[in-house]
């Protein structure tokens, strides 16, 4: 290749690369699978070693993690609206997992590397090649290399102080990261506490049912030193992201690419509690602590074992390269009987004097590497397109496909996203199509072999009207999504409600979809307040329905008028009403009848509230039909106010203190306002001569503090708060 077409070429890859970095690490949505990833970086790295002079410094090859995106810092200040807030609502065109400026931010001690990879046996070699080549003399021999799982997920480092989890951060931009602790925290299997070797000896002493201590003394305890580094992988197992994108998709929010994305995405929430719900794992796989002067890395992670760290059992240590194909060939085929997604193998040098004379490059250790799995690929008939019509009108097209066998199951049906990605492909009835399912769940369509094309194949048209009831689509531009308009008078999108009320989260009432769908059918229920005027003896003309499921079901209507004012307000099914979202605007109005006829203005007050959330709040209390049906759900008894009881009374402490609270806080502003009430405190909404104390948080509102200044009010961080809360 000339050298001005190598460099043209240079430019494409790294602009190319940069873009689908930001896509992956700022927006959190990739829009390519990784092996076509490393394929244009390998490209990229290629042509920079044939023309090291063409190679910049800002080169996608030279950088580690979001830093590869320039700009963006830009970007993550871009994200914050001019009310201080993360312009980030709970919409599904912005993914919870779009990054916020909230949580501070850390220098590592020792920057957070990626490792060099490949897709090729073939280079495995060439690598324990180069590694031989970097051991002395006489001792090549006497290496060996770790063989461990990829986890796939999303890199995180903590450190243990004192035997206690002191801090965890993000691997950022490999130099800085987020500091997630509280969010860590949240997550089972990390121990906040490590085990001492005392409770090492005891638990060795019961487990063999002896006094004989030698046994303990044989594994050897080794005292974890007063500071250290542990890295590895938050991950989520397959059923937690199931049920996650599950829940997202009846609350109309966009579903999580794959696992690694919905880890690293529940990792960055700003709401802790958040975190705990979404069943994160961990697995935990370089210790640094050179005090220790561990022999191997296989050493350091037993010791870290015995602490009490969760450390993978399903590392071979492999004392040649041969062996080590054969833990891959191994694991290819055994992985996919794993509840976690994994990508591939990473293969280590044991020795730790070793690792420390090969050092590394500016991206990556030159004695790791990782083997990586290809994703697979299928070829199908693509049989029929169905659109399907949310509960918000939102239509979703998914392609039907003649079955065929991919990663371990049979696959009938795929993603198609939207029209866009529909004409990006051109796909058309009958056209074969390229199947993949990397770490996805739902298997997407990659592209279409088009010289298996017939003449006369007919281009897959997205539908114009509704496929339910026949109204006129509209499009959402900036959403690139089709909506059926007719809200209140859409069959599927009234059965989507209702499904929705029903749910877990929202109204918990013992009933599933068949149910909804023959009560719907029957004419039974048109509006959500239609649930509770049910009769046993309209229940007993379902399928299968006997007077024990019938007063079952009356029994779980009954039970749900408990759930408190935001479940009601969740339930409700409002545009872009997530759960935090109403609770959120349940801690801020109090009552349905604040909330519905609040101004726009004191909409965008809320905490995470933006534009088109505050539009879409105004719009639904606009009809009169949604605030009849809301008074009929009141008359049914449930509730529409937060109730003294909703708060449990903690002390007395603030009683008579007007607070205003403003910027964001380790917790929601919510919730530091519900604890203040839970003291006795007011909550005042801006400071004025009534004021007692001005909260303010991180990026608080610049007119709340020269007001409280100018007024001469007290202004407090949270922590001198969380002091007046506990004396
Ligand atoms: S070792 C300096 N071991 O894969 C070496 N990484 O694509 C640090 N990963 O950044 C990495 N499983 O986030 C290592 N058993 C494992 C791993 C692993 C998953 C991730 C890690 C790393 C990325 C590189």
């Amino acid at each position: 290749m000339k050298k001005s077409e190598a460099k043209k070429r240079i430019i494409l890859l790294s602009n190319e690369l940069k873009m689908h970095n930001y896509n992956y690490y700022v927006l959190n949505n990739p829009v390519i699978t990784d092996f076509e990833y490393d394929i244009l970086m390998h490209e990229l790295q290629e042509l920079e070693k044939l023309f090291p002079e063409l190679a910049v410094a800002d080169s996608p090859t030279q950088h580690v993690g979001s830093d590869l995106f320039s700009d963006y810092n830009l970007i993550q200040k871009a994200a914050v609206s001019t009310n201080g807030n993360p312009a980030i609502p709970d919409s599904p065109s912005h993914p919870q997992d779009a990054p916020l400026t909230s949580f501070a931010q850390f220098k590592h001690k020792y920057p957070m590397l990626s490792l060099g990879n490949t897709y090729e046996i073939d280079e495995l070699y060439a690598f324990n090649e180069r590694i031989m080549k970097g051991t002395s003399d006489g001792l090549s021999d006497s290496v060996t290399y770790n063989c461990e799982l990829k986890f796939d997920g999303t890199a995180i480092c903590l450190t243990y102080r004192n035997g206690k989890l002191f801090r965890a951060l993000t691997r950022g931009d490999g130099t800085t990261g987020d500091d997630v602790t509280l969010n860590i925290l949240k997550i089972a299997s990390i121990p906040k506490e490590l085990k001492s070797s005392d409770s090492f000896y005891r638990q060795n002493k019961t487990d063999n049912n002896s006094s004989d201590v030698g046994s303990a003394q044989k594994q050897s305890w080794i005292q974890w030193p007063e500071e250290f580094e542990i890295r590895g992988e938050i991950y989520m197992p397959y059923e937690a992201f199931d049920r996650l994108n599950h829940q997202r998709e009846l609350d109309e929010e966009t579903p999580f690419a794959n696992p690694r994305n919905a880890a690293s995405g529940s990792l960055k929430l700003l709401d802790s509690n958040l975190v705990g719900e979404r069943g994160l794992e961990c697995t935990l796989y370089h210790v640094i602590a050179p005090e220790m002067n561990f022999i191997t890395h296989t050493e350091a992670l037993t010791a870290a074992r015995m602490w009490g760290l969760p450390v993978s059992d399903l590392a071979q240590e492999c004392k040649s390269i041969d062996e080590v194909v054969k833990y891959i060939t191994i694991w290819d085929t055994e992985r996919k009987k794993l509840p976690f997604a994994t990508d591939g193998i990473v293969i280590k040098v044991n020795q730790l004097a070793l690792q420390k004379s090969l050092g590394f490059t500016a991206k990556s250790p030159r004695w790791a590497t990782a083997y990586k799995f290809k994703p697979e690929v299928a070829l199908t008939k693509l049989v029929s397109v169905d659109y399907q019509v949310g509960r918000t009108g939102a239509i979703t097209p998914v392609a039907n496909l003649e079955p065929v066998q991919l990663s371990g199951t049979i696959v009938k049906r795929a993603s198609l996203h939207n029209s866009e990605q529909m004409d990006l492909l051109d796909i058309h009835i009958n056209d074969y199509v390229y199947v993949v399912k990397g770490g996805e769940i739902i298997p997407k369509i990659t592209g279409v072999d088009s010289s298996k094309r017939e003449p006369d194949a007919e281009k897959a048209a997205f539908p114009q009207f509704c496929p339910d009831c026949g109204t006129p689509l509209v499009k959402d531009v900036e959403e690139a999504k089709s909506f059926c308009p007719n809200t209140d008078g859409c069959p599927m999108q009234i059965k989507g409600k209702f499904i929705h009320f029903i749910s877990r989260k929202a109204m918990n009432i013992n009933a599933g979809e068949a149910t909804i769908e023959q009560l719907y059918n029957k004419g039974y229920i048109k509006i959500l307040s239609d649930l509770y005027s049910l009769d046993q003896k309209q229940l007993l003309t379902l399928d299968n329905w006997k007077e024990k499921s019938a007063a079952n079901f009356l029994n779980s209507l009954e039970m749900s008028k408990e759930c408190n004012f935001s479940r009601v307000l969740f339930a409700l099914g409002i545009r872009y009403v997530g759960e935090t979202t109403a609770k959120n605007l349940a801690g801020y109005f109090k009552s349905m009848d604040k909330l519905s006829s609040a101004t726009k203005e004191e909409l965008l007050e809320v905490e995470e509230i933006g534009e088109k959330l505050a539009d879409a709040i105004i719009e639904y209390f606009s009809h009169p039909d949604h605030l009849e049906m809301i008074g009929k759900l009141k008359q049914a008894g449930l509730k529409m106010e937060n109730l003294e009881s909703d708060y449990q009374r903690l002390s007395n402490r603030l009683e008579g203190k007007v607070f205003v609270v403003s910027g964001t806080f380790s917790v929601s502003r919510e919730d530091l306002k519900t604890t203040i009430e839970q003291h006795g405190g007011k909550i005042g909404s801006s400071v004025s001569g009534k004021t007692d104390y001005l909260v303010a948080g991180e990026k608080s509102g610049e007119s709340k503090l020269q007001k409280a200044a100018k007024l001469g009010i007290a202004v407090i961080s949270e922590e001198e708060l969380q002091v007046m809360f506990n004396s």
